[in-house]
This record gives C-alpha cells, structure tokens and sequence, in this order.
C-alpha cells in the first residue's frame, strides 16, 4: 500500500461524522477532500498552508466536489494554528494530516521545514482528543528532508508519543509515515 492511502486508512479509524480534524499542510487539496467526506457536513476541517497557490487548489479542489461548506482554509503558516482557531476546540480534534515536502504543481524550493514543523506538531499534539491521531509524510530526497525527517523522529521520542512507523521503500531515502495516537 503507498504511504499515503496507509495514512488515511490509519486515520479512517479515528474519525467520523461531526469530527473536527485539521491538514496542517494542505497543498492540492487532497487530504483535505479525504477528510471533508469523512467528517460530513455536521463536522469541520480547517485546512493550512503558505502558499496562495495552494489556498486556492485546495478552495476550487472543495468547491469541485461540493465539501467547501465544511472546509475552512487559511494561508497560514501551520505553527501559528493555534491562532486561528477557536480555543475551545482544543482537545477536540479527532485527526491531523501532515504531509511535508513541497507543492508538487508549484515551487519546489518552497518546503516545510524543521522548525515550524516541529513546533507545530506539538501544538497539535495538544490539541487532539484522547484517542486522537496525527499522520506525518516525511520526504527526505529535497534539500533539507534529512534533517526534517531527524527532527519529526527526535520529536516523537522526546516526547515518548505512541508511533507507528512505515517505510515507504527500501532506499535509504524512502518517505516515512509516522502514525502517533494520543493516550
Ligand atoms: C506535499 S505538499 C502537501 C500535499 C497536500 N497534503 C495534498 O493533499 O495535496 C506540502 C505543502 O506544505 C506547504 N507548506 C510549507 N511550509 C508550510 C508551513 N510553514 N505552513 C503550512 N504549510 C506549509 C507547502 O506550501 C506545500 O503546499
């Protein structure tokens, strides 16, 4: 199975009509899509990214499919989320998808980095209801991957979260799926 349909299939199994979830990176709009239909009209996805271009693929992909009534979309760096949501959301949300890297259709010297990552996956971390799940795609073959794969690694046994682990190839450079359930 390719990483991406194990992630949704892992994240299938945390939400439901009336979810709130959030794409922290939202890109082309597909995760955000996969999860619109999951959560239904009577739940909620809030969609992230930086780049204006991927505001609108995401807007016009949700809009395509008639899912943009429960889709709120910020141009936003994902580290900031906690400011642009309500606060009593905080440990309601069912799911975050993270997927890293670069918008396939746009800049790929545009890319996520360590940092912001980082930061931003412990805020969501936080926000996640008991039982609740995070997915995060790492991709090491782009300039500075490496080092933002280490760091979502480090992260995860710092903080002693629950995680599964699945490799996309077997190249020493293969993306990594990394599936962690709050407790
Ligand atoms: C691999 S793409 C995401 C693919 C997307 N989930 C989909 O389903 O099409 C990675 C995205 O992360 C975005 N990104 C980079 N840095 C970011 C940041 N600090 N905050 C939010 N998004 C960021 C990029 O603009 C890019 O669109």
């Amino acid at each position: 199975m390719r990483l991406v349909e194990c992630a949704k299939s892992y994240i299938k199994s945390s939400v439901s009509n009336g979810s709130l979830c959030i794409d922290l990176t939202c890109g082309n709009g597909q995760d955000t899509l996969f999860l619109s239909k999951l959560v239904k009209k009577e739940g909620k996805v809030y969609a992230f990214d930086i780049q204006q271009q991927a505001v609108q693929f995401t807007r016009n992909l949700l809009r395509e499919h008639k899912y943009i009534s429960q889709v709120e979309i910020f141009q936003q760096c994902h580290s900031s989320f906690t400011e642009h949501l309500p606060q009593e959301l905080k440990y309601k949300i069912s799911a975050v998808m993270v997927n890293l890297g670069y918008l396939p259709k746009g800049n790929h010297l545009i890319t996520t980095n360590p940092r912001t990552t980082c930061a931003a996956l412990v805020k969501a971390y936080e926000w996640l209801s008991v039982n609740g799940v995070i997915s995060v795609i790492t991709y090491q073959g782009h300039e500075g991957g490496i080092e933002e794969n280490t760091a979502v690694k480090n992260l995860i046994s710092q903080y002693h979260w629950d995680c599964k682990t699945e490799f996309g190839n077997k190249k020493q450079d293969s993306p990594i799926l990394y599936m962690i359930r709050k407790k």
